[in-house]
């Protein structure tokens, strides 16, 4: 009768394992492990990953994350940090480009799963980079509402002003489903009442708008703000005045040059870390 080994029994006749004989498992650099998927649309979804406890960050900030490469290389893109500073995971607001040398495959990690994450965190989009004042406008398309998830749970935003108008365009309805959801959830949620102050939560006015799919509210926020509508909406008198009114830009190159223009026929001068003033820009992807 012949007598198959088992793996364990196996292993046990094999030589002691040396440094020469080890077989090297990959080992991911900066590593963290995938908490949370959720899937928006075919081309949105988000994710949480452990937190290094090293990371220290400004809400509003990017960092660098990605996986290996076939070359056993990381392939890095820079992301927001969706979640607020003092969050103990970490949060991310993905679009999937099928073709995305990246996102092809982020697409499909699962919880368990591990990523690389840089934690040298930057950015623009941040409190600093802004003059005081006191009404603050987040203007957002597509997966540029991440820094805003952000800076929308951020106890400084309602500390610093008085009002805090989020826009946010998108193509189609689904597509505003992550950032609508999120600000429903910041409405309810008590531990952020605690946190923030009671009622902090009334100073959020959300003005969601889509341009190829039917919705309240449809255009291109550049043209909602040109002809009016967005303050005749909101009741706003006198449109947005360098005095009060600050901002913060995250979306496509074009959309962030056409709001720009805005901006500053406005009166409002760009600023940057180094030297706050009254509005900020940060592009949500290259190309
Ligand atoms: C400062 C900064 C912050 C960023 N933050 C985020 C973020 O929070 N979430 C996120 O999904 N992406 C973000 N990006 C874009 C991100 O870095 C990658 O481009 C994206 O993950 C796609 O990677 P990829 O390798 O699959 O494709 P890439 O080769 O990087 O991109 C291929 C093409 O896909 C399109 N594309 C890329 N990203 C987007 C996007 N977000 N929305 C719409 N079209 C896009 C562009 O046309 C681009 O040329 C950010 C980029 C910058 C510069
Ligand atoms: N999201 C999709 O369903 C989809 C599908 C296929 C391909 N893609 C590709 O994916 C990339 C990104 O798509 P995306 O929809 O996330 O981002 P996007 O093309 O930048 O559009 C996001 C939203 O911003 C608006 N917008 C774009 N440029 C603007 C500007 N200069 N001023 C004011 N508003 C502006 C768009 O309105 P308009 O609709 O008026 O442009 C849209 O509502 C593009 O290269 C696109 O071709 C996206």
């Amino acid at each position: 009768m012949s007598v198959y080994l088992t793996d364990c029994e196996t292993m046990t006749e094999m030589k002691p394992v040396t440094e020469a004989t080890a077989v090297k498992a990959p080992v991911l650099p900066d590593a963290q492990t995938v908490q949370e998927v959720k899937h928006w649309t075919d081309s949105l979804f988000s994710f949480k990953v452990s937190r290094p406890a090293s990371l220290r960050f400004r809400s509003g900030e990017f960092v660098m994350i990605g996986l290996l490469g076939d070359n056993g290389k990381p392939l890095l893109r820079a992301y927001s940090i969706a979640s607020p500073s003092w969050d103990e995971e970490l949060e991310f607001y993905s679009i999937k480009v099928q073709d995305g040398p990246l996102t092809s495959k982020l697409q499909h990690i699962k919880p368990g799963d591990q990523i690389i994450l840089r934690p040298k965190p930057v950015g623009t989009l941040v409190h600093d980079a802004l003059l005081p004042g006191k009404r603050l406008w987040f203007f957002a398309t597509g997966t540029g509402f991440a820094p805003f998830a952000s800076l929308l749970r951020e106890p400084q935003t309602y500390e610093d002003y008085d009002e805090v108008i989020i826009t946010h365009t998108c193509r189609e309805v689904a597509e505003l489903e992550y950032g609508r959801q999120l600000i429903e959830s910041i409405r309810q949620d008590e531990m952020l009442a605690e946190l923030i102050g009671e009622g902090f939560a009334d100073k959020i006015r959300y003005y969601p708008t889509t341009t190829r799919e039917e919705s309240p509210k449809m255009g291109r926020i550049t043209n909602l703000l040109k002809d009016g509508t967005v303050f005749a909406d909101l009741g706003i008198e006198g449109g947005i005045q360098p005095d009060t009114d600050r901002a913060m830009v995250c979306g496509s190159l074009a959309f962030n040059l056409d709001i720009k223009a805005i901006l500053e026929e406005f009166g409002l001068r760009e600023g940057a870390n180094s030297e706050p003033k009254e509005f900020v820009i940060e592009k949500a992807f290259v190309g």
